[in-house]
């Protein structure tokens, strides 16, 4: 998903230089976890991953990447959804060996997702979409993210799919979406006009999981996660680095994360924000960053610990170094940095203060016990 701070880029160095430390993978905690994309590395390099983040979307993600892992059967889907077995059976007779297996049923069921189920206009369709006077979505793939997120939700409650299997259509589903939203990237606002990626058809295309067990996914704050999680290898902690607050920006994969089906949101504004779920952070101002960053390292029982963080940070190089050496045990802080050059889209995105055409993205590491 096109997401602020997304690390996806950065996943070689952050790797890189956890190798260059010779640190062993066991047991790890992605506090600010977002796209689960770095606990999913993680994962892959033979980590077992607890993970967290404030933002249900991004449990959704942690759910599907980094905890399944395995692709569901989809056995019961098909023996209770009658819809759904004729998809598959149609799936398996189009191609012999491609959609053969789990991997099959698994593009089989996102194919249905995306355009074979019978359309039902719902939550999204009303407010996101231009009879909503929202033009977030056109009407068709408003309707089509209606109908997948209705599904999932009755699949789940009728015990048709598993945790596993839902999670990671749905999660497949927020990204879908985010492919056709008519947007700059972000939620804060849509554009009046319908962009390109606004105008191609929803796409639900799951991803099948890596293997590996013993991961988890939490819905909280670094801090409590950390307190909750007690002795671990490393604590990977990449927090908002400006004053915009996710939860302002993310509105609409959160409410597709959430539903709407239980208690109906209440949205307000020209762009439907959550009315009852302003989740702010207080990493997103400066004094509440220092503070929470010394929160953090409090609470967590974490051995090693690398920061992430953007040379155009709420937060100077000497406020890190001095809250990171505090907590560290022989009081030392090793810095890494990787250089790159801005990226147009990069110069053009709102709040950003900007120092030149250069951004340099640091990695701040100490041994905590
Ligand atoms: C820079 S992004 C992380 C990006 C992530 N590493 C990735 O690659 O997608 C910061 C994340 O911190 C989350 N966040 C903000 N305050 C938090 C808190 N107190 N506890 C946990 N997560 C928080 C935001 O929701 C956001 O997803």
């Amino acid at each position: 998903m096109r997401y602020i701070g997304n690390k996806t880029r950065l996943l070689p160095f952050i790797v890189r230089t956890l190798r260059r430390l010779a640190i062993a993978p066991g047991m790890a905690h992605d506090a600010f976890a977002g796209t689960a994309a770095v606990g999913r590395a993680l994962k892959e390099e033979g980590w077992q991953v607890a993970s967290s983040d404030l933002m249900t979307y991004s449990y959704v993600f942690q759910r599907a990447y980094v905890v399944a892992s395995r692709i569901p059967s989809f056995a019961r889907l098909a023996a209770g959804d009658a819809d759904v077995r004729r998809a598959l059976r149609a799936a398996t007779r189009a191609s012999v060996r491609e959609r053969a297996g789990r991997k099959g049923r698994l593009a089989a069921i996102g194919e249905y997702l995306s355009f074979r189920a019978v359309p039902r206009p719902g939550f999204l369709t009303r407010h996101f979409a231009p009879g909503g006077d929202r033009m977030y979505f056109t009407e068709e793939n408003a309707i089509r993210v209606d109908t997948a997120r209705a599904l999932l939700h009755r699949w789940r409650l009728d015990g048709l799919v598993d945790d596993d299997a839902y999670f990671l259509l749905l999660a497949a589903v927020i990204e879908g979406a985010d492919r056709v939203a008519n947007t700059a990237g972000v939620y804060a606002a849509f554009i009046k006009q319908w962009q390109p990626n606004a105008r191609r058809p929803l796409v639900v295309a799951p991803e099948a999981p890596l293997p590996g067990k013993g991961s988890s996914a939490h819905l909280g704050d670094a801090s409590a996660v950390a307190g909750a999680l007690g002795p671990i290898d490393l604590l990977y902690v990449d927090p908002p680095y400006n004053a915009r607050q996710y939860a302002g920006y993310y509105h609409v994969p959160e409410l597709i994360a959430r539903g709407w089906f239980d208690d109906v949101p209440v949205l307000r504004g020209k762009t439907g924000l959550i009315a009852d779920g302003a989740l702010r952070s207080e990493w997103c101002s400066a004094r509440g960053a220092e503070r929470a960053l010394a929160g953090l390292l409090e609470a967590t029982g974490a051995r090693h610990l690398l920061v992430s963080y953007n040379s155009e940070g709420l937060l100077s190089d000497r406020v890190l170094r001095r809250a990171i050496s505090a907590a560290a045990v022989d009081g030392r802080v090793r810095r890494f940095a990787l250089r790159y050059k801005r990226y147009r889209a990069d110069r053009d995105r709102v709040g950003r203060r900007y120092k030149g055409d250069e951004v340099r993205e640091l990695l701040y590491y100490a041994r905590l016990r």
